[in-house]
């Protein structure tokens, strides 16, 4: 459609801070804006521009954007001194099914570790990955240097451990199903830890997520500091993308998080999200709003009824790296992540998913959000359903 561009166009985007307006084909530019452009130096360029590329969305800029209301197109200004990031010396993974394999994956091609230790109880399994990884490093050119062990001991000195081994779902089960059979495997990666890798910085992947990250807080008897449970990033990616596709938007342009439990009890928060920096309601109604939070909540469980066997393992690795990542410091800012609260949001002495600054030692404090009183209802109502499945 033909626009008219008048000098309070041209005004507001001096005052937006813009140095070129976009001319497109077809619209009419007043002379009066013409004057106004020269007058304060605004140059009227034909378009349409080529655009930069979208900037990246994650865990982090989406939760930026919603604490200080920018518009879905900001991006963190650079730093003059750039966090120092570390690498892990050595970044333990027990399991390596499709979770920890991608999980490897992803690490040895970031190069986040100067070793990356798989470990699993099936016979080969974790050997062959490792062995697999290394022969992609003559293309890759990745530094880590990958093992592969049946040998829990093999945390020995790891300074991160990423814990995806247990049973995953089956079509028609919940997350919930599967926790006396993980709740062993819990225990016996705890020992191992616990006396092999006692400062390690634990991030539980295995399911039912909350339960498991409690499970495994109490049996290292380490701090919470040191015990984080991925669900959140993984939620929140899943949520992103299913607004995106809904209003037909780059999943860049959304920020959207969901907290609570990785379950039924998922809490996407309506109140804070935005597309392209305005709220939900002006790009999509109510229902289809609704039918996001549901596929955030449903997501996991798609896959596993698709696969028919086995969880998705692949957007579960990305989410479990950009934990990763803010633990060794190349990522800042909260991101939400499952840990055991102390008051926060009304909830103590339960693990539950919230927004979280990390960092070398783990969590360094939970973000208190202004979330609604709705959503505020439904962490407690999660909380209370984690404690109940946790004293059965
Ligand atoms: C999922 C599993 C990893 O949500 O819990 O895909």
């Amino acid at each position: 459609m033909a626009r008219v561009i008048g000098s309070e166009a041209v005004e507001d985007a001096r005052q937006r801070g813009r140095t070129v307006f976009e001319i497109l084909p077809g619209d009419i530019v007043t002379e009066m804006a013409r004057e106004t452009a020269a007058r304060i130096g605004i140059r009227l360029a034909d378009g349409p521009i080529e655009r930069p590329a979208p900037v990246r969305t994650d865990g982090t800029t989406a939760m930026r954007r919603v604490l200080y209301r920018r518009s879905a197109r900001w991006a963190a200004p650079a730093r003059t001194v750039q966090p120092r990031a570390r690498r892990f010396s050595r970044l333990a993974i027990v399991g390596a099914g499709g979770v920890g394999g991608n999980i490897a994956h992803l690490a040895a091609n970031a190069d986040i570790a100067e070793e990356i230790v798989l470990i699993d109880i099936a016979r080969g399994v974790a050997a062959a990955a490792a062995l697999d990884l290394n022969h992609a490093a003559g293309i890759t050119g990745a530094g880590a240097r990958c093992l592969g062990s049946e040998d829990l001991g093999q945390v020995s000195g790891a300074d991160a451990v990423v814990v995806t081994a247990g049973r995953a779902r089956t079509p028609g089960m919940t997350r919930s199903d599967l926790m006396d059979a993980n709740r062993r495997v819990i225990h016996a990666a705890a020992e191992a830890i616990r006396t092999q890798a006692p400062n390690a910085v634990v991030i539980v992947v295995t399911n039912p997520l909350d339960e498991m990250t409690a499970e495994m807080l109490r049996a290292t008897g380490f701090p919470r500091e040191r015990v984080l449970g991925m669900a959140g990033t993984l939620d929140s990616s899943r949520f992103r993308s299913a607004l995106a596709a809904a209003a037909k938007v780059s999943p860049a342009d959304v920020s959207a998080i969901t907290l609570g439990s990785h379950g039924d009890e998922m809490a996407p928060i309506l109140s804070l999200a935005r597309i392209k920096g305005l709220p939900l309601s002006k790009f999509l109604s109510e229902d289809e709003i609704g039918a996001c939070a549901r596929d955030a909540v449903t997501g996991g469980g798609q896959v596993v009824a698709l696969r028919r066997s086995g969880s998705a393992t692949i957007a579960p690795a990305h989410a479990t790296v950009e934990i990763l990542d803010h633990v060794r410091g190349v990522r800042a800012g909260p991101v939400p992540v499952s840990v055991m609260l102390n008051g926060e949001y009304g909830v103590d002495g339960v693990v539950l998913g919230v927004p979280a600054h990390l960092g070398q030692t783990g969590l360094v404090r939970v973000e208190i959000l202004n979330i609604s009183e709705t959503e505020r209802t439904a962490l407690r109502t999660a909380a209370d359903a984690i404690r109940h499945r946790l004293s059965q």
